[in-house]
């Protein structure tokens, strides 16, 4: 559920007509809402409960200081996967202990700026990931809390670029060799094993891979404290998907989810954390565009809308299905008429939907891109000179804008001119 509604035939973002927001702050833009946001990450707080846990938000979905400081404000810890993720969260008023830091690439830079501003726990990823952490922990005096990610080899059943638990994917160190380095971890300075950590993927729509991958993860635990090591906490991961189509069957709970989580690893004692991005921000944002022109092609109508794939990127990486809304309700029975639905961007790749049908739309009318919350403005680029697409919150009747759009001059002036030009 969302706070997207028709209200007398208008788009609403919870007390607001979308409709004056873009009369103020021009088209395209991404809008986001605060009592979707808020009731996303209580359905996963609520659901887990029974057991200590904490909802680390995967901040890489969304990451506008505002949307931080309204989870923040719920209790949200954070995942991050960059040294500016880790500074994003401390500016949106974070403490470091809540604070988990993933990702296979981590610098001896990033790891020093997290042990200094502090660090719930690092995801190891590798062996030589470990050794560095070690290293500069131990110069620095300080031990640093981890878990190392372990690959279970399932298959999440997602979209292969966002896949990440098979033994061929980049991620996590195999779970078959996962006893001999976490010997290796106990033996090294500077660190303190305090747990495991897996992610499998994104968009899943299905629970049984979580099941399988959660049952791995207990049968290690069991196994890693016989080798005498102290397994206290668990970090499961993100991954929960969400319905793009409203057609779609509805995916799985969050309230399934923590009871898949209670039945898998809930008699272990372990702390546990999750960490949800897309089901937390998805549905709570959509990206809000304006027709420039009907253009009739030879077998095709195609509606070319201002808003572009350097805004919204997911349909032409992944090939994403958005539902595409007009922001004035069409009357009822009115005859649905196919687009192609694209952007201006010199690409054919530029294209959000093909044969899309829906009610019929001219120069000027309003669209809504929905579940563009999560992976939306965070991809968004200025390409072809397109500047980066803003962003609003909104919360009740009132809404302000989070980022606002750059005009030319401050795109232009971010370039630096040598001196023999
Ligand atoms: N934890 C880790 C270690 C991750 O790599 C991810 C996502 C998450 C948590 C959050 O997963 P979520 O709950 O959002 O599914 N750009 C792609 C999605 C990439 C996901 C990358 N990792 C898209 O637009 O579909």
């Amino acid at each position: 559920m969302d706070h997207f509604l028709y209200r007398d035939g208008v788009l609403h973002v919870e007390d607001t007509p979308v409709a004056e927001i873009a009369a103020e702050v021009g088209t395209p833009f991404y809008l986001y809402s605060t009592a979707t946001l808020v009731r996303h990450f209580r359905l996963f707080d609520d659901a887990l409960s029974g057991m200590p846990h904490l909802v680390c938000y995967a901040m890489k979905a969304a990451s506008n200081q505002a949307i931080l400081k309204t989870l923040a404000a719920e209790g949200a810890g954070m995942d991050v996967v960059s040294g500016g993720e880790y500074a994003r969260a401390k500016a949106a008023g974070v403490p470091g202990e809540r604070i988990v830091f993933s990702g296979v690439g981590k610098t001896e830079e990033e790891i020093a700026q997290a042990l200094t501003g502090g660090i719930r726990q690092f995801n190891v990823e590798s062996e030589p990931e470990m050794q560095v952490l070690s290293r500069v922990a131990h110069q620095m005096g300080v031990e640093a809390p981890i878990t190392i990610r372990v690959n279970p080899d399932v298959d999440a059943k997602t979209h292969a670029k966002i896949a990440t638990g098979k033994s061929e994917n980049k991620f996590g160190i195999p779970i078959s060799r996962a006893r001999q380095v976490y010997a290796m971890a106990a033996a090294l300075p500077g660190l303190k094993v305090i747990g495991i950590d897996v992610h499998i993927g994104s968009q899943l729509t299905d629970l049984a891979p979580f099941e399988l991958a959660y049952q791995k993860v207990a049968e290690l635990t069991e196994t890693l404290r016989a080798d005498g090591h102290e397994i206290m906490r668990l970090d499961l991961g993100g991954g929960l998907g969400i319905p793009y189509a409203r057609s779609n069957e509805a995916p799985p709970m969050p309230t399934d989810y923590g009871a898949l989580i209670q039945r898998t690893v809930g008699h272990l004692g372990c702390e546990i954390e999750i960490e949800p991005g897309r089901l937390i921000a998805g549905n709570a944002g959509i990206l809000v565009s304006r027709v420039i022109y009907v253009k009739e092609g030879e077998d095709r109508q195609f509606l070319i809308l201002d808003g572009a794939m350097n805004d919204l990127i997911r349909p032409a990486m992944y090939d994403a299905y958005h539902d595409i809304v007009p922001v004035v309700e069409p009357a009822p029975g009115v005859e649905q008429v196919a687009y192609d639905i694209v952007g201006p961007v010199c690409e054919s790749g530029d294209t959000f939907a093909k044969g899309r049908t829906m009610a019929p739309l001219k120069a000027g009318d309003l669209v809504a891109f929905r579940s563009a919350g999560a992976y939306g403005a965070v991809m968004a680029s200025e390409y072809n000179s397109r500047p980066l697409v803003p962003e609003v919150l909104a919360k009740g009747d009132h809404y302000a804008v989070i980022r606002p759009r750059p005009t030319f001059d401050d795109m232009i002036n971010r370039d630096t001119i040598p001196p023999w030009l």
